[in-house]
């Protein structure tokens, strides 16, 4: 078999997006629209990917994986196709992949459609149905055979009704399309170079040109607007929330559950309402998750319940319960068994098994030994106007209600503060002090 390459085409100014951001960085479901196309491409193992991409998206294509073309300027998706293959060099015999970059729901098995239809044609190309209000060009056939395919800015009423459509993706033989795209025209409503209208003329050369329709059209949904975006997002996000219940997991309301790819939820967690679970998050088996609650870049143990509360960037171990109102974030490591309550704030926070802050409580920098008891209210004042400082609370301490630990400060195993303690001073293990500032109490 010859080889496949592929061409994404991604450099166009998606001026219908009324946005400083290029149209292909708009994110859909947390990742890039142009990532998710090239997600699908990946698994179509094509021997290379190019990308037409601006001069102004370059520094956002550095995180990506794959060959980027530059298209100087946007004169329409023939004159990309024109670029990409100036900067391939020709393969006798070589297939190329097209397909526009944004069209996020593409899936692996329609490239696979595309390159099998091909045969020993010159192109084939995925049709799709539609209604006679989409902005997709038709397909014109005269009897069973493509003619040509007609933009919907240069269409009659007549081809406006017709109901197949192309979506965008196209498998050609290298050497003719090659041989077309330098003979394409402006002359258009939109004074574009199209690639579709390769189509045309390979047909009036006798080439063989191959429609392939699909019966799935969602996935090839195409983004131009916020509205199509939309749309797009809440297709994605049905798909990924099937996935994981498919896998076990409980989704109470996957319209108001708000996944990302490349998440992992264990079986049996059930997720509530209102709730978004992104970056590469980890939960565990038996989890209860949400409501209301928002999980970024969270590792989550097995039997945890997070309820109406927010965890970025932190670990949790098993059988931790976090909410409902609490905030933990900044690389906090919450160990087995904890119990953080309502309007608990942690961040950049160690504790250990068992430890309990049940009410009110900002615990920064802090590092928490393990069965240590934090009354409500309690503040680790971790900033001194210039640097942030740690405090470290000692194993089965029982730290006061309203207790200001003033860092630096190290509490010793065993200690006490009394309610309103104001500690600016080390308290040594099994020391038990009050008062603002704290001093020991006596021994009686
Ligand atoms: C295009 C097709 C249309 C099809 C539809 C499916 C053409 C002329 N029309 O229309 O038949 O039904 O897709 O979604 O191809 N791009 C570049 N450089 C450019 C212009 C565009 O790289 O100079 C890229 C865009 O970033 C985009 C893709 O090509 O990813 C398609 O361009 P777009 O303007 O969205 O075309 P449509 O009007 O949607
Ligand atoms: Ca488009």
């Amino acid at each position: 078999m010859s080889t496949v390459r592929a061409i994404v085409l991604a450099a166009g100014k998606g001026t219908r997006m009324k946005s400083a951001v290029p149209k292909m960085f708009h994110e859909l479901c947390g990742r890039p629209l142009i990532w998710w196309v090239l997600r699908s491409l990946h698994e179509v193992h094509a021997n290379e990917i190019g990308v037409v991409i601006s001069p102004e998206m370059e520094a956002g294509f550095r995180s990506f994986a794959v060959r980027v073309v530059i298209q100087e300027e946007q004169l329409g998706t023939g004159h990309a196709v024109r670029a990409a293959l100036e900067s391939l060099e020709p393969r006798p015999n070589g297939r190329i992949l097209i397909a526009n970059g944004d069209m996020p729901l593409v899936t692996p098995e329609i490239f696979h459609s595309a390159i099998g239809g091909l045969g020993g044609g010159a192109l084939s190309l995925i049709t799709l149905r539609v209604g006679r209000d989409s902005n997709f060009g038709r397909i014109v056939r005269h009897g069973d055979r493509v003619e040509r395919i007609v933009e919907v800015r240069d269409a009659t009423q007549e081809e406006l009704a017709l109901e197949e459509a192309n979506a965008g993706i196209y498998a050609a033989d290298e050497a003719k399309v090659r041989g077309v795209v330098t003979r394409l025209r402006n002359e258009n409503a939109q004074r574009e170079l199209y690639l579709t209208d390769a189509v045309g003329m390979l047909v009036s050369a006798g080439e063989i040109v191959t429609p392939i329709l699909a019966r799935d059209s969602v996935s090839l949904a195409g983004i131009n607007d916020r509205v199509e975006l939309a749309r797009a997002r809440a297709a994605m996000n049905e798909r990924l929330c099937a996935q994981h219940m498919r896998d076990g997991v409980t989704i109470v309301d996957p319209a108001t559950t708000y996944l990302e790819p490349e998440l992992t939820i264990g079986r049996d967690t059930i997720v509530y309402p209102n709730t978004s679970i992104a970056r590469l998050s980890q939960i565990g088996e038996a989890c209860t998750i949400g409501p209301n609650s928002r999980l970024s870049n969270a590792v989550i143990g097995n039997r945890c319940e997070i309820r109406e509360s927010v965890v970025c960037d932190s670990r949790i171990g098993d059988g931790t319960n976090v909410g409902p109102f609490a905030h933990v974030r900044g690389e906090s490591v919450l160990a087995n068994d904890v119990r953080i309550g309502n309007f608990v704030e942690l961040k950049n926070a160690r504790l250990a098994s068992g430890v309990k802050a049940s009410h009110l409580s900002y615990l920064g920098d802090a590092e928490i030994g393990e069965e240590a008891n934090i009354g409500a209210g309690t503040i680790t004042c971790n900033f001194d106007g210039k640097r942030k400082n740690r405090t470290k609370i000692g194993k089965r301490t029982f730290i006061g209600s309203n207790s200001s630990l003033v860092a630096p400060l190290e509490v010793g195993d065993g200690a006490l503060t009394g309610a309103g303690s104001v500690v600016t001073k080390d308290v040594p293990a099994g020391g038990r002090v009050a008062g603002n500032p704290a001093r020991p109490l006596s021994s009686k």
